[in-house]
């Protein structure tokens, strides 16, 4: 188990000693990440606490949800100390508690909500439930301070692909959805395929480096009359059905090239889009979120997009990207900022929907 406390500089130590600052003890744990963190006024993140379960789910080639819930219930006080005694504050010094409601595992999130409103309940504190996905965006304030909505922000993730216009603090329209598979889910199956283990997504990324992105014509997928939505599963079929088809004629694959291929038609269908949209909603900021926002191609391919139109670009650090509580804690800080307050009656939903409270 890898107990991780971030040590960059973006960990701030303490002080509460402005009383107009609002800390957040946030909690996640929506997947296979027992997270906490303590956040002030929504942008500093003074602990970033991530207890990591990918070693035992490593096992399986995947998340168990019911391993999942057990390694929460087991670590999830231990780090909720950690982000406290990292921040170098008591529960005395916050202002609320902030923690994923959905969507995600059930019993996974259940954990997370259990505990937050244990903390809320005995210590008089509001509890804020937070989006997991508008946590994922709301990663890009802490390093970005000058960013504020309206933007555009491209959620890629395990679980999730989303184009959303973030039109105000708390106020999200989604553009575009995958109707299958998610980026990181693609990611994952095409690297099982060609036997990489999981998570895929970092694996891929790593051996596409050595890989021609243009061996292979992989499919960039078109949805008639919903010019905005994705789909990945005739990519990750065709990747499929190209191993298969070598397997038949006897001929070596060389996975460095299948890997760059696969991951240039992904990176492709996720700039084509968000550039498009930025057109026509007239948007001139874009903020990657999520897992996959890590992806180096990804980012450079954003980046070169987003400088030729004349886009403002943003991305979190790798550690803010993948599942962690910092991101929670600066969503909630808005949603708190606004009003919102969840009662005891707090319960996980797996499938929340955006926007929705
Ligand atoms: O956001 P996240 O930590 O969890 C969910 O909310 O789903 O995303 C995890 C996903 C996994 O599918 C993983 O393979 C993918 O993000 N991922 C990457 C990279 N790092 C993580 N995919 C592509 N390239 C990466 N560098
Ligand atoms: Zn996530």
């Amino acid at each position: 188990m890898n107990m991780q406390a971030d040590q960059t500089e973006m960990v701030l130590k303490k002080q509460h000693d402005h009383p107009e600052d609002i800390l957040i003890l946030a909690i996640e744990s929506s997947c296979d990440e027992t997270a906490a963190a303590v956040v002030r006024n929504g942008r500093d993140v003074l602990s970033n606490v991530i207890s990591s379960q990918i070693e035992l789910h490593k096992l399986y080639g995947g998340v168990v949800p019911e391993i999942a819930s057990r390694k929460h219930v087991e670590k999830i006080n231990q780090v909720i100390q950690q982000a406290l005694a990292d921040a170098d504050v008591t529960l005395d010094d916050v202002d609320a508690v902030g923690v994923t409601y959905g969507p995600g595992l059930v019993g996974a999130l259940l954990v997370g909500v259990a505990e937050a409103k244990a903390i809320s309940y005995a210590r008089n504190l509001p509890l804020v439930g937070v989006h997991h996905i508008e946590g994922h965006i709301s990663a890009n304030y802490i390093e970005n301070k000058s960013l504020e909505p309206p933007f555009l922000s491209m959620v890629v993730s395990g679980g999730h692909t989303h184009l959303v216009l973030v039109e105000d603090y708390g106020k999200y329209q989604i553009l575009g959805r995958t109707r299958d598979d998610a980026a990181g889910e693609a990611f994952d199956k095409v690297a099982r395929a060609i036997g990489l283990g999981y998570p895929g997504g970092p694996k891929i990324d790593k051996l596409a480096k050595e890989g021609n992105p243009q061996a292979i014509a992989f499919p960039r997928a078109h949805i008639d009359g919903a010019p905005l939505d994705f789909s990945f599963s005739g990519v990750k079929s065709a990747v499929l059905n190209y191993l298969n088809g070598c397997r038949m004629k006897g001929e070596e694959v060389d996975r460095a090239d299948v890997a760059a291929s696969f991951q240039a038609a992904v990176v492709d269908s996720i700039v084509d889009h968000t550039i498009q949209a930025a057109k026509m909603y007239h948007i001139d900021k874009v903020a990657l979120a999520g897992g996959v926002a890590s992806n180096s191609a990804l980012r450079e391919g954003m980046r070169k997009a987003c400088e030729v139109e004349g886009i403002e670009f943003y991305h979190p650090s790798p550690i803010l990207c993948t599942d962690n509580a910092a991101m929670i804690g600066a969503a909630a800080y808005y949603e708190y900022k606004a009003g919102t307050r969840h009662g005891l009656d707090l319960n996980a939903i797996p499938n929340l929907k955006i926007g929705e409270r």
